[in-house]
Protein backbone atom coordinates (compact mmCIF):
# COMPACT_ATOMS: atom_id res chain seq x y z
CA UNK A 1 0.00 0.00 0.00
CA UNK A 2 1.47 3.66 -0.56
CA UNK A 3 2.05 4.73 2.29
CA UNK A 4 4.19 7.48 2.38
CA UNK A 5 2.87 9.82 0.38
CA UNK A 6 -0.33 12.00 1.88
CA UNK A 7 -1.66 14.52 -1.21
CA UNK A 8 -0.94 18.02 -0.18
CA UNK A 9 -2.83 19.02 -3.45
CA UNK A 10 -6.04 19.91 -1.65
CA UNK A 11 -7.46 18.02 -5.03
CA UNK A 12 -10.50 15.54 -4.30
CA UNK A 13 -11.82 15.04 -7.71
CA UNK A 14 -10.17 13.67 -10.64
CA UNK A 15 -10.51 12.69 -14.43
CA UNK A 16 -9.00 10.40 -16.58
CA UNK A 17 -9.08 9.74 -20.84
CA UNK A 18 -7.33 8.03 -22.94
CA UNK A 19 -6.76 10.11 -26.30
CA UNK A 20 -5.42 9.07 -29.70
CA UNK A 21 -4.29 5.41 -31.12
CA UNK A 22 -4.85 3.18 -28.18
CA UNK A 23 -1.91 0.61 -27.49
CA UNK A 24 -0.98 -1.65 -24.92
CA UNK A 25 -0.86 -0.70 -21.37
CA UNK A 26 -3.12 2.07 -21.69
CA UNK A 27 -5.14 -0.24 -18.77
CA UNK A 28 -2.61 -0.44 -16.62
CA UNK A 29 -2.02 3.00 -16.49
CA UNK A 30 -5.72 3.85 -15.74
CA UNK A 31 -5.83 0.94 -12.59
CA UNK A 32 -2.66 2.75 -11.06
CA UNK A 33 -3.82 6.18 -11.69
CA UNK A 34 -7.70 5.31 -10.58
CA UNK A 35 -6.09 2.93 -7.17
CA UNK A 36 -3.82 5.73 -5.92
CA UNK A 37 -6.10 8.48 -6.33
CA UNK A 38 -9.05 6.23 -4.28
CA UNK A 39 -6.37 5.29 -1.66
CA UNK A 40 -5.77 8.85 -1.07
CA UNK A 41 -9.56 9.90 -0.87
CA UNK A 42 -9.85 11.36 -4.23
CA UNK A 43 -12.48 10.24 -6.20
CA UNK A 44 -11.82 9.71 -9.57
CA UNK A 45 -13.93 10.32 -13.08
CA UNK A 46 -13.43 8.70 -16.13
CA UNK A 47 -14.10 10.01 -19.16
CA UNK A 48 -15.02 8.37 -22.37
CA UNK A 49 -13.36 8.16 -25.69
CA UNK A 50 -11.21 10.64 -24.95
CA UNK A 51 -11.75 14.26 -25.33
CA UNK A 52 -14.89 13.15 -27.35
CA UNK A 53 -16.63 12.26 -24.12
CA UNK A 54 -15.60 15.33 -22.29
CA UNK A 55 -16.98 17.02 -25.24
CA UNK A 56 -20.56 15.01 -24.87
CA UNK A 57 -20.41 14.64 -21.27
CA UNK A 58 -19.57 11.07 -20.87
CA UNK A 59 -18.15 10.63 -17.45
CA UNK A 60 -18.47 8.59 -14.98
CA UNK A 61 -17.09 7.53 -11.71
CA UNK A 62 -14.49 4.89 -11.65
CA UNK A 63 -13.94 2.17 -8.88
CA UNK A 64 -11.85 -0.09 -7.15
CA UNK A 65 -13.85 -2.82 -9.16
CA UNK A 66 -13.59 -1.08 -12.35
CA UNK A 67 -9.76 -1.32 -12.34
CA UNK A 68 -9.59 -4.59 -11.41
CA UNK A 69 -8.60 -7.14 -13.64
CA UNK A 70 -7.03 -5.54 -16.27
CA UNK A 71 -3.97 -4.89 -16.05
CA UNK A 72 -3.04 -7.57 -18.60
CA UNK A 73 -6.28 -6.41 -20.75
CA UNK A 74 -5.00 -4.41 -24.05
CA UNK A 75 -6.62 -1.27 -25.51
CA UNK A 76 -8.18 0.68 -23.23
CA UNK A 77 -11.60 0.19 -20.98
CA UNK A 78 -12.06 4.21 -21.43
CA UNK A 79 -12.24 4.05 -24.82
CA UNK A 80 -10.12 6.34 -27.18
CA UNK A 81 -10.70 8.65 -29.87
CA UNK A 82 -8.21 10.11 -32.35
CA UNK A 83 -10.31 12.80 -34.07
CA UNK A 84 -11.59 14.78 -30.83
CA UNK A 85 -9.53 18.08 -30.51
CA UNK A 86 -12.16 20.07 -28.53
CA UNK A 87 -10.50 23.18 -29.89
CA UNK A 88 -11.06 21.85 -33.42
CA UNK A 89 -13.78 19.65 -33.45
CA UNK A 90 -16.08 18.53 -36.82
CA UNK A 91 -19.71 19.07 -35.62
CA UNK A 92 -20.59 18.43 -39.28
CA UNK A 93 -19.96 19.09 -43.26
CA UNK A 94 -19.94 22.19 -45.47
CA UNK A 95 -21.75 22.14 -48.95
CA UNK A 96 -18.91 21.27 -50.50
CA UNK A 97 -17.87 18.20 -47.86
CA UNK A 98 -15.35 20.02 -45.83
CA UNK A 99 -15.43 19.83 -42.20
CA UNK A 100 -17.10 22.63 -39.78
CA UNK A 101 -14.88 23.42 -36.92
CA UNK A 102 -16.22 24.79 -33.61
CA UNK A 103 -13.98 25.58 -30.41
CA UNK A 104 -15.84 23.34 -27.72
CA UNK A 105 -13.55 24.32 -24.88
CA UNK A 106 -16.14 25.94 -22.81
CA UNK A 107 -17.96 23.30 -23.50
CA UNK A 108 -15.50 21.00 -21.87
CA UNK A 109 -14.89 23.21 -18.73
CA UNK A 110 -18.49 23.55 -17.87
CA UNK A 111 -18.80 19.65 -18.06
CA UNK A 112 -15.59 19.44 -15.75
CA UNK A 113 -17.10 22.09 -13.31
CA UNK A 114 -20.53 20.15 -13.21
CA UNK A 115 -18.49 17.20 -12.14
CA UNK A 116 -16.26 19.05 -9.92
CA UNK A 117 -13.08 18.19 -11.54
CA UNK A 118 -9.87 20.03 -10.48
CA UNK A 119 -6.96 18.06 -12.54
CA UNK A 120 -7.39 15.61 -15.31
CA UNK A 121 -4.80 12.57 -16.46
CA UNK A 122 -4.23 12.48 -20.01
CA UNK A 123 -3.00 9.58 -21.65
CA UNK A 124 -1.73 10.11 -24.82
CA UNK A 125 0.50 11.23 -27.75
CA UNK A 126 1.33 14.87 -28.37
CA UNK A 127 -1.68 15.76 -29.90
CA UNK A 128 -3.64 15.15 -26.61
CA UNK A 129 -1.19 16.55 -24.66
CA UNK A 130 -1.76 20.12 -26.74
CA UNK A 131 -5.36 19.38 -26.62
CA UNK A 132 -5.13 19.45 -22.82
CA UNK A 133 -3.45 22.71 -23.03
CA UNK A 134 -6.41 25.36 -22.78
CA UNK A 135 -7.77 23.55 -20.21
CA UNK A 136 -4.46 24.01 -18.12
CA UNK A 137 -4.64 27.33 -18.92
CA UNK A 138 -8.04 27.53 -17.48
CA UNK A 139 -6.63 26.41 -14.16
CA UNK A 140 -7.55 22.24 -14.54
CA UNK A 141 -3.76 20.63 -13.46
CA UNK A 142 -3.38 18.51 -16.32
CA UNK A 143 -0.55 15.46 -16.17
CA UNK A 144 0.10 13.75 -19.20
CA UNK A 145 0.93 10.21 -19.44
CA UNK A 146 2.94 9.44 -23.11
CA UNK A 147 2.15 6.45 -24.78
CA UNK A 148 2.51 5.10 -28.45
CA UNK A 149 3.47 2.41 -29.99
CA UNK A 150 5.18 4.18 -32.58
CA UNK A 151 7.79 4.72 -29.57
CA UNK A 152 8.36 8.63 -31.36
CA UNK A 153 7.39 11.14 -28.63
CA UNK A 154 10.25 13.75 -27.76
CA UNK A 155 11.58 13.90 -24.56
CA UNK A 156 11.22 10.47 -22.77
CA UNK A 157 13.40 7.49 -24.62
CA UNK A 158 10.30 4.69 -24.22
CA UNK A 159 6.99 4.71 -24.69
CA UNK A 160 4.26 1.90 -23.74
CA UNK A 161 2.93 -0.06 -25.73
CA UNK A 162 6.19 -0.38 -28.11
CA UNK A 163 7.68 -3.56 -26.55
CA UNK A 164 4.67 -5.18 -27.39
CA UNK A 165 4.55 -3.80 -30.73
CA UNK A 166 7.82 -4.84 -31.30
CA UNK A 167 6.65 -8.58 -29.72
CA UNK A 168 4.00 -8.94 -31.97
CA UNK A 169 5.94 -7.91 -35.49
CA UNK A 170 9.02 -10.45 -34.21
CA UNK A 171 6.56 -13.10 -34.02
CA UNK A 172 5.16 -12.38 -37.20
CA UNK A 173 8.69 -11.68 -38.81
CA UNK A 174 10.02 -15.34 -37.47
CA UNK A 175 6.52 -16.71 -39.09
CA UNK A 176 7.14 -15.37 -42.25
CA UNK A 177 10.68 -17.01 -42.02
CA UNK A 178 9.80 -20.22 -42.34
CA UNK A 179 7.34 -19.85 -45.19
CA UNK A 180 9.68 -17.94 -47.07
CA UNK A 181 12.21 -20.54 -46.92
CA UNK A 182 10.26 -23.41 -48.18
CA UNK A 183 9.35 -21.08 -50.83
CA UNK A 184 12.48 -19.64 -51.98
CA UNK A 185 10.16 -16.29 -51.83
CA UNK A 186 10.72 -12.53 -50.90
CA UNK A 187 8.75 -11.67 -48.15
CA UNK A 188 8.32 -8.44 -47.53
CA UNK A 189 6.71 -7.08 -43.84
CA UNK A 190 5.23 -3.89 -43.27
CA UNK A 191 5.29 -2.17 -39.58
CA UNK A 192 3.67 0.74 -38.33
CA UNK A 193 5.07 3.63 -36.60
CA UNK A 194 4.62 6.62 -39.02
CA UNK A 195 7.62 8.42 -39.62
CA UNK A 196 9.74 6.87 -36.93
CA UNK A 197 11.55 3.58 -37.72
CA UNK A 198 11.63 2.14 -34.37
CA UNK A 199 9.04 -1.01 -34.40
CA UNK A 200 10.70 -1.50 -37.87
CA UNK A 201 14.41 -1.78 -36.27
CA UNK A 202 13.76 -3.54 -33.14
CA UNK A 203 11.24 -6.33 -34.56
CA UNK A 204 14.01 -6.58 -37.48
CA UNK A 205 17.04 -6.64 -35.82
CA UNK A 206 15.06 -9.10 -33.29
CA UNK A 207 14.12 -11.51 -36.09
CA UNK A 208 17.24 -11.52 -38.04
CA UNK A 209 15.75 -9.66 -41.30
CA UNK A 210 17.63 -9.30 -43.82
CA UNK A 211 16.64 -5.76 -45.03
CA UNK A 212 15.18 -3.22 -42.62
CA UNK A 213 13.75 -0.18 -44.34
CA UNK A 214 13.02 2.75 -42.22
CA UNK A 215 11.84 6.05 -42.65
CA UNK A 216 15.08 7.61 -41.45
CA UNK A 217 17.58 6.13 -44.23
CA UNK A 218 15.76 6.17 -47.35
CA UNK A 219 16.19 3.53 -49.65
CA UNK A 220 17.87 3.19 -53.21
CA UNK A 221 15.53 -0.22 -54.85
CA UNK A 222 18.37 -1.41 -56.98
CA UNK A 223 20.43 -1.85 -53.57
CA UNK A 224 17.72 -4.02 -52.13
CA UNK A 225 17.33 -5.80 -55.51
CA UNK A 226 20.49 -6.75 -55.92
CA UNK A 227 20.98 -7.74 -52.23
CA UNK A 228 18.06 -10.38 -52.92
CA UNK A 229 19.36 -11.50 -55.97
CA UNK A 230 22.92 -12.18 -54.07
CA UNK A 231 21.35 -14.05 -51.20
CA UNK A 232 20.27 -16.40 -54.29
CA UNK A 233 23.56 -16.57 -55.57
CA UNK A 234 24.61 -17.36 -51.94
CA UNK A 235 22.15 -20.58 -51.88
CA UNK A 236 20.10 -18.67 -49.54
CA UNK A 237 17.11 -18.83 -51.76
CA UNK A 238 14.77 -16.72 -49.81
CA UNK A 239 14.64 -12.65 -48.26
CA UNK A 240 12.71 -11.19 -45.68
CA UNK A 241 12.34 -7.51 -45.72
CA UNK A 242 10.67 -5.57 -42.30
CA UNK A 243 9.63 -2.35 -43.87
CA UNK A 244 8.05 0.75 -42.03
CA UNK A 245 4.98 2.12 -43.20
CA UNK A 246 6.96 5.42 -43.43
CA UNK A 247 9.78 3.61 -45.35
CA UNK A 248 10.20 5.98 -48.65
CA UNK A 249 12.62 5.17 -51.77
CA UNK A 250 15.42 7.76 -52.28
CA UNK A 251 14.08 11.00 -53.99
CA UNK A 252 10.74 9.72 -53.47
CA UNK A 253 7.57 9.74 -51.33
CA UNK A 254 5.88 8.34 -48.36
CA UNK A 255 2.64 6.04 -49.50
CA UNK A 256 -0.51 7.56 -48.04
CA UNK A 257 -3.26 5.17 -47.72
CA UNK A 258 -5.59 7.35 -46.48
CA UNK A 259 -6.58 10.62 -45.67
CA UNK A 260 -9.09 11.88 -42.66
CA UNK A 261 -9.51 15.87 -42.62
CA UNK A 262 -11.44 15.62 -39.58
CA UNK A 263 -8.30 13.82 -37.55
CA UNK A 264 -6.04 16.42 -35.83
CA UNK A 265 -3.14 14.10 -37.79
CA UNK A 266 -4.96 13.23 -40.90
CA UNK A 267 -2.28 11.17 -42.61
CA UNK A 268 -2.20 7.27 -42.43
CA UNK A 269 0.39 5.85 -44.43
CA UNK A 270 0.35 2.25 -45.81
CA UNK A 271 0.77 0.28 -49.40
CA UNK A 272 5.00 0.02 -49.25
CA UNK A 273 4.97 -3.52 -48.38
CA UNK A 274 2.79 -4.41 -51.56
CA UNK A 275 4.78 -1.58 -54.09
CA UNK A 276 8.18 -3.02 -52.92
CA UNK A 277 6.99 -6.73 -53.35
CA UNK A 278 5.98 -6.05 -56.61
CA UNK A 279 8.78 -3.94 -57.82
CA UNK A 280 11.34 -6.84 -56.01
CA UNK A 281 9.52 -9.32 -58.05
CA UNK A 282 9.37 -7.72 -61.23
CA UNK A 283 13.24 -6.40 -60.86
CA UNK A 284 14.56 -10.20 -59.23
CA UNK A 285 12.42 -12.65 -61.08
CA UNK A 286 12.48 -13.79 -57.21
CA UNK A 287 8.55 -14.26 -56.53
CA UNK A 288 7.44 -11.94 -53.59
CA UNK A 289 5.00 -11.47 -50.75
CA UNK A 290 4.01 -9.06 -48.57
CA UNK A 291 2.46 -9.10 -44.92
CA UNK A 292 0.80 -5.96 -43.48
CA UNK A 293 0.89 -6.39 -39.74
CA UNK A 294 -1.70 -3.11 -39.42
CA UNK A 295 -3.29 -2.65 -36.33
CA UNK A 296 -2.80 -6.48 -34.73
CA UNK A 297 0.72 -4.70 -33.56
CA UNK A 298 -1.84 -2.40 -31.43
CA UNK A 299 -3.94 -4.56 -29.88
CA UNK A 300 -3.99 -7.69 -27.73
CA UNK A 301 -2.04 -8.19 -24.06
CA UNK A 302 0.86 -6.06 -22.96
CA UNK A 303 3.95 -7.84 -22.66
CA UNK A 304 5.22 -7.34 -19.13
CA UNK A 305 7.80 -4.47 -19.98
CA UNK A 306 4.89 -2.50 -20.99
CA UNK A 307 2.82 -3.49 -18.09
CA UNK A 308 5.56 -2.67 -15.58
CA UNK A 309 6.50 1.30 -17.82
CA UNK A 310 2.76 1.96 -17.58
CA UNK A 311 2.61 1.13 -14.02
CA UNK A 312 5.54 3.36 -13.37
CA UNK A 313 4.29 6.28 -15.47
CA UNK A 314 0.76 6.29 -13.66
CA UNK A 315 2.31 6.12 -10.23
CA UNK A 316 4.76 9.35 -11.27
CA UNK A 317 1.65 11.05 -12.46
CA UNK A 318 0.09 10.69 -9.21
CA UNK A 319 3.16 11.61 -7.35
CA UNK A 320 3.07 15.02 -9.87
CA UNK A 321 -0.60 15.67 -8.54
CA UNK A 322 -0.22 14.73 -4.54
CA UNK A 323 2.93 17.36 -4.39
CA UNK A 324 1.35 19.67 -6.13
CA UNK A 325 3.38 19.83 -9.40
CA UNK A 326 0.94 21.38 -12.28
CA UNK A 327 1.12 20.60 -16.21
CA UNK A 328 3.78 18.13 -16.75
CA UNK A 329 4.33 15.36 -18.97
CA UNK A 330 5.84 12.67 -17.20
CA UNK A 331 8.77 11.12 -19.02
CA UNK A 332 11.51 8.20 -18.93
CA UNK A 333 15.11 9.51 -19.65
CA UNK A 334 17.71 7.34 -19.35
CA UNK A 335 16.14 4.93 -17.05
CA UNK A 336 14.87 7.66 -14.80
CA UNK A 337 11.83 9.08 -14.29
CA UNK A 338 11.29 12.80 -14.61
CA UNK A 339 8.72 15.55 -16.26
CA UNK A 340 8.61 18.49 -18.61
CA UNK A 341 5.93 21.01 -19.53
CA UNK A 342 2.98 19.32 -20.87
CA UNK A 343 3.11 20.75 -24.40
CA UNK A 344 7.30 20.44 -24.56
CA UNK A 345 6.73 17.04 -26.86
CA UNK A 346 4.08 19.13 -29.26
CA UNK A 347 4.55 19.08 -32.82
CA UNK A 348 7.85 17.13 -32.42
CA UNK A 349 9.09 13.60 -33.58
CA UNK A 350 11.81 11.91 -31.72
CA UNK A 351 12.85 9.59 -34.82
CA UNK A 352 15.64 6.83 -34.76
CA UNK A 353 19.34 8.82 -35.22
CA UNK A 354 21.33 7.93 -38.04
CA UNK A 355 24.34 6.90 -35.55
CA UNK A 356 21.80 4.67 -33.12
CA UNK A 357 24.15 1.44 -32.20
CA UNK A 358 21.19 -1.10 -33.39
CA UNK A 359 21.63 0.42 -37.07
CA UNK A 360 25.53 -0.19 -36.22
CA UNK A 361 25.29 -3.41 -34.81
CA UNK A 362 22.89 -4.57 -37.35
CA UNK A 363 24.86 -3.35 -40.44
CA UNK A 364 27.93 -5.93 -38.65
CA UNK A 365 25.40 -8.74 -39.24
CA UNK A 366 25.21 -7.85 -42.89
CA UNK A 367 21.74 -6.25 -42.61
CA UNK A 368 20.76 -4.43 -45.64
CA UNK A 369 18.94 -0.64 -44.69
CA UNK A 370 18.83 0.01 -48.81
CA UNK A 371 21.12 2.67 -48.78
CA UNK A 372 24.58 1.11 -49.25
O1 LIG B 1 0.39 6.07 -33.90
C1 LIG B 1 0.02 4.74 -33.80
C2 LIG B 1 -0.40 4.21 -35.15
O2 LIG B 1 -0.76 2.85 -34.99
C3 LIG B 1 0.64 4.36 -36.25
O3 LIG B 1 1.67 3.43 -36.16
C4 LIG B 1 -0.23 4.21 -37.48
O4 LIG B 1 0.35 4.87 -38.57
C5 LIG B 1 -1.51 4.90 -37.06
O5 LIG B 1 -1.53 4.91 -35.66
C6 LIG B 1 -2.76 4.26 -37.58
O6 LIG B 1 -3.84 5.04 -37.23
P1 LIG B 1 -5.37 4.55 -37.29
O7 LIG B 1 -5.61 3.70 -36.09
O8 LIG B 1 -6.13 5.81 -37.28
O9 LIG B 1 -5.52 3.75 -38.54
Amino acid sequence: MPTDRVSASGITRIGVLTGGGDCPGLNAVIRAVTKDALFHGMEVFGIEDGFLGLIEDRIRPLTNDDVSNILGVGGTILGSSNKANPQKFAVGKNTDGTPVWRDMTDVCMTHLQIHGIQALVVIGGDGTMSAAKPFADRGINCIGVPKTIDNDLWGTDITFGFQTAVAVATDALDRVHTTAASHHRVMVVEVMGRNAGWISLHAGVASGSDVILIPEIPFDLDVVCDFCLKRNQRGKRFSIICASEGAKPKGGKQIIERYDPTSPDPIRLGGIGKWLANEVEQRTEIESRYVVLGHVQRGGTPVPGDRILATLLGDHAMRMLHTGKRNRLVVMQGGILGDVEITAAADKQRLVPLDDPLIEAARSVYTCFGDQ
